[in-house]
């Protein structure tokens, strides 16, 4: 059973009072309430404080937060502690410090010193949950579980003997038998073939390459082995407090947690979002819309997101005016329904001590910081009886996989300039430029919902996925992909009889040869006549392609494949196919793609000047709200639909044409 989001935006921050003498806790309630929070996460970091020696357990500093919270009408998002085992864990236990690949034991002294598969950390986690949940199972302030914090992070992977052990269960739950592991990995080349299950490894370090395929499966065993750490909590939680929402804050871009393998364990799906002051709106807009699609759609939460500045970049500049507040309202134009921070109040103590907070060191309320913050509190509250239960509602869908991800980067491989996140911004940017909405889901999704699907680099053909693509295609769909896909399958085995394998009759097309460019090597692509006529500068990647029915549009302008095909497009049932066999520049991702979308009968929410985001969520009555996101250091203007529209932050009636102010955003309701 779904456990449902609290209906409203929510607003707040990791809470961390027990770095602070009780008359401070008293001043955060009074702040907070200046703020509009309604929503904190404490216990984050607290194990070595409730259980301060072996068994013995002390909530009675977390009772006396809890009850503060819920006198003052704040909602806690309890987290359950265990990201941070207490010091005499490591000496009671030493097995449970993670081993990095050279084969080094961490110690404790940071955080998140733990081995995923230590029976002992596990035991010791569900020990500590039983008795925080069995405590606060009835307490008016629990509304939320945060799980952990971050899986993953610092030490998303741990080559120590307990993960070898546990490797081997879960690769005979995988292969049952050892002749069906060696043929998987391929292990007859370099002699590596396995004779007993005792003797495979971890990819420990070793003289060259390790085997793929084992690489691939550690991949796919670490994710795995974060869930199992993340699933004792859950089932302990679902048992004991069955009608509290679970989440656990994701990361973005982290490739070691496969997300949409974790989304069904979670109720609401949160994650952090720390981007570097040079990040273009659209890499935040990304992962929004990540997080949404993980769950289908349903709203996601911002449980982390820095006020100012971080402490752990080389050097942190702290947000410009402005920018947070719209960072904030971007979450919610792409389907967030709440913003958090890191963190509530700054430390003064601690290597985060520099890390910026709502209240910062000087205390005060008439910072810049705070101001800001306690104005997006108040905004949200008074978008939130008009936001929630509002979706976005996308026509294209962008294709992701983390197994893909982890088969395409393995090295050495072809070449170590594939970054596949990367390469998905690039189409993501596009997209975002046009003011379309998009979705990013798996291969092996239903596709049914969509118009258009682009699936860079897709390499990895997992089962069903072909045929998948073949019949989104066949019932009118319009599909890209690129170079490099179609090559393996889930084993990591080439896909033999000529790339790109399952993927050529759909494209129409053989693959003869792929040849991954030097820096120094470049090309380009030739687009002789249409909408996309031009020459456009290719980077990265070549490929020798040949036609098997479908229609060259562009062709490579020089080296030995000059004038054979770059871009191709394929009709197939009712729809088309196209293929690029490059990196094209950001010119002809954009030409490419509004081409896609125009042919595919995607229309932009709303036509915008550059720098200016436009998104939509709609409620099931059809009602709308338009997000309008300045992110430039100028005024804009926006040519509105016809009909009379509500500006929600300021309920000013608005027709025709709106003006922006520079880093502002205007978010109207079309009236009836
Ligand atoms: C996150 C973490 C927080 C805090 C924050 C600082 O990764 O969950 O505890 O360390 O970064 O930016
Ligand atoms: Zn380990």
């Amino acid at each position: 059973m779904q456990r449902p989001f609290p209906a409203t935006l929510l607003y707040g921050g990791d809470y961390n009072p027990e770095q602070w003498p009780t008359e401070v806790w008293h001043e955060d309630m009074r702040l907070m309430k200046l703020a509009h929070v309604n929503m904190v996460s404490i216990n984050i970091f607290s194990w070595a404080l409730l259980e301060p020696e072996p068994d013995h357990y002390h909530f009675e500093q977390l009772d006396g937060i809890m009850d503060l919270l819920a006198q003052n009408g704040i909602m806690a998002d309890l987290a359950t502690g265990t990201a941070s085992p207490p010091t005499w864990m490591s000496h009671l236990y030493p097995s449970l410090l993670p081993v990095t690949r050279e084969g080094v034991r961490m110690s404790h002294g940071s955080r998140q010193h733990y081995c995923p598969n230590s029976p002992d950390y596990r035991r010791k986690t569900a020990a500590l949950l039983e008795r925080l949940a069995t405590r606060y199972a009835q307490h008016p302030a629990l509304k939320m579980w945060h799980l952990n914090n971050e899986y993953g992070c610092h030490t998303g992977s741990c080559y120590c003997e307990n993960c070898a052990q546990a490797f081997r269960v879960w690769l005979e739950a995988r292969y049952h038998d050892l002749d069906t592991l060696n043929f998987a990995w391929g292990t007859n080349f370099w002699s590596q073939r396995y004779y007993a299950w005792e003797d495979i490894l971890p990819p420990r370090i070793s003289p060259a390459q390790n085997n793929p395929g084992q690489t691939l499966d550690y991949w796919r065993f670490m994710s795995d082995s974060l869930l199992a750490c993340y699933r004792v909590e859950e089932d302990l939680l679902r048992t004991i407090t069955p009608d509290v929402p679970l989440t656990t804050n994701l990361m973005v871009a982290f490739k070691p947690v496969d997300a949409f393998a974790w989304a069904s364990h979670m109720d609401i799906v949160s994650f952090d979002m720390y981007p570097p002051i040079t990040a273009r709106p659209s890499e935040t807009a990304f992962s929004h819309d990540l997080m949404r699609s993980i769950k289908g759609g349903q709203p996601h939460l911002v449980m982390e997101q820095s006020p100012s500045q971080v402490n752990w970049m080389p050097q942190n500049p702290h947000k410009r005016p402005g920018r947070m507040r719209l960072h904030s309202l971007q979450a919610v134009a792409h389907g967030a329904d709440g913003v958090l921070f890191f963190q509530w109040r700054q430390s003064k103590a601690g290597a985060e001590m520099f890390h910026s907070a709502v209240v910062s060191h000087d205390s005060s309320e008439q910072t810049r910081i705070f101001q800001q913050a306690a104005r997006v509190g108040a905004e949200l509250r008074r978008l939130a009886p008009h936001v929630t239960g509002s979706r976005v509602q996308a026509q294209v869908a962008l294709l992701m996989d983390w197994q893909n991800w982890w088969a395409v980067e393995y090295q050495p491989g072809p070449s170590s300039r594939l970054h596949y996140w990367q390469l998905l911004l690039s189409y993501y940017h596009a997209l975002h430029d046009l003011n379309v909405a998009v979705d990013i889901v798996a291969p092996d999704s239903d596709l049914s919902g969509y118009r258009l699907v682009i699936a860079p680099l897709l390499h990895m053909l997992r089962p069903g996925v072909a045929s998948n693509l073949e019949q989104f295609v066949a019932r009118g769909g319009s599909l890209l992909t690129t170079f490099f896909s179609g090559i393996v399958d889930q084993n990591d085995h080439v896909i033999l009889g000529g790339y790109p394998a399952e993927l050529r009759a759909l494209l129409g097309i053989h693959v003869e040869e792929f040849d991954p460019w030097t820096k120094e090597m470049t090309n380009s692509v030739q687009i002789a006549e249409g909408n996309m006529q031009g020459t456009y500068p290719a980077t990265l990647w070549g490929e020798l392609v040949h036609l098997e029915g479908a229609k060259a549009l562009g062709v490579f302008s020089c080296d030995y494949y000059a004038n054979h095909p770059a871009l191709t497009v394929n009709r197939f049932g009712q729809g088309k196919a196209y293929y690029l066999a490059t990196q094209g520049n950001d010119e002809l991702i954009a030409a490419l793609t509004n081409h896609l979308c125009t042919e595919a009968q995607v229309a932009p929410v709303l036509n915008s000047p550059t720098g200016v985001e436009i998104t939509k969520r709609v409620h099931s009555d059809g009602s709308e709200l338009y997000f309008l996101l300045n992110h430039t250091d100028q005024p804009q203007s926006v040519t509105l639909p016809a009909g009379c529209f509500t500006a929600l932050l300021d309920d000013k009636a608005i027709e025709g044409q709106v003006e922006i102010a520079a880093v502002d955003a205007v978010i109207l309701r079309k009236n009836p």
